[in-house]
């Protein structure tokens, strides 16, 4: 681990990857810092799944990784706390990113990029891309308050973001899918591809409208995520037609169509 600074109610980490292959926007690593395992409990047994935000060229060579951390638990908060010069076990980087606008929708003139909370870590991902491609993007950010928000400025800069505070603190007072619909009122529903990656009844509700208005999106979605390469089936999220999908390896990203909802339930791991 070679930084880590606040963010908001976040933090923000960097990590160097000497060896790994850059990873695609809307993959995800496996994370677990090697010192710590002895408070709480010994709790948590397994890494966490986190997206990257960020990449960049390490100071040594190699790839310089960046995650944003919501400390919601034992997990994430050893990440957060770890100083820098300590080392990390890390994984990846694991299951399928975010597909360009035009495999979307071959209409799509650009995107529309939708991000909750800690779900905002691989739109950025997605919108560095994005620029990098010369593809036109709008980001629309969603936070509950100022304490559960954060890597706003650090992320995104000020370009093309719109932002919506619950309780009303910054931009609009609202959901986030509020700042949606009024985008699609426009006319850029028939040209747009939709990404969003957030809490479960935020996707649900992106899916929603834009299954109503037949306009592509892709999520990126969570769920318990134990091993992070296919083996444990602790991922699992139902198709609409039967079976299942595993989440570390057919997702995290999945298009709107391909799930029969975007609502979890409350995660309990060891
Ligand atoms: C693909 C993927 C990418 C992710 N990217 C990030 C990221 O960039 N940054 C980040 O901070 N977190 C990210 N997460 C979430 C993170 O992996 C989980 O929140 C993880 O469980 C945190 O571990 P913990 O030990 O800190 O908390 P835990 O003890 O595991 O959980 C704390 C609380 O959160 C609830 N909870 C945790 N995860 C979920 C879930 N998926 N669904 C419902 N409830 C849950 C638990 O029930 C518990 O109440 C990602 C998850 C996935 C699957
Ligand atoms: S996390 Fe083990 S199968 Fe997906």
């Amino acid at each position: 681990m070679t930084a880590t600074s606040p963010a908001g109610g976040y933090r923000l980490i960097a990590i160097s990857d000497p060896e790994g292959p850059p990873p695609a926007p809307g993959q995800f690593y496996m994370l677990a810092s090697v010192t710590g395992w002895s408070g709480d409990g010994g709790r948590p047994f397994l890494p966490r799944a986190i997206s990257h935000a960020r990449t960049g060229v390490a100071p040594g060579g190699g790839l310089r990784l960046e995650f944003l951390l919501d400390r919601v638990g034992p997990g994430t908060d050893r990440l957060a706390s770890m100083p820098p010069g300590s080392e990390c076990w890390m994984a990846g980087p694991f299951g399928r990113g975010f597909s360009l606008p035009r495999r979307l929708n071959p209409e799509a003139f650009g995107a529309i990029l939708v991000g909750g909370g800690i779900g905002i870590a691989p739109m950025a991902a997605l919108r560095r891309e994005l620029i990098g491609r010369n593809v036109p993007s709008r980001s629309l950010l969603g936070f509950r308050d100022q304490a559960n928000s954060g890597g706003i400025g650090e992320l995104f800069g000020c370009d093309d973001v719109r932002l919506a505070f619950e309780d009303g603190s910054t931009g609009h007072r609202g959901y986030v899918t509020d700042l949606l619909l009024q985008l699609l009122e426009g006319d850029d529903a028939g040209s747009a591809a939709v990404y969003a990656c957030g809490p479960p009844a935020m996707l649900e509700a992106v899916r929603q409208i834009c299954l109503a208005r037949k306009i592509p999106v892709e999520l990126a979605l969570e769920s318990p995520m134990a091993c992070g390469y296919g083996a444990c089936f602790g991922c699992a999220v139902p198709r609409p037609g039967g079976g299942y999908l595993r989440l570390c390896v057919d997702g995290p990203v999945v298009r709107g169509d391909e799930i029969a909802t975007a609502l979890g339930g409350e995660a309990d791991r060891g």
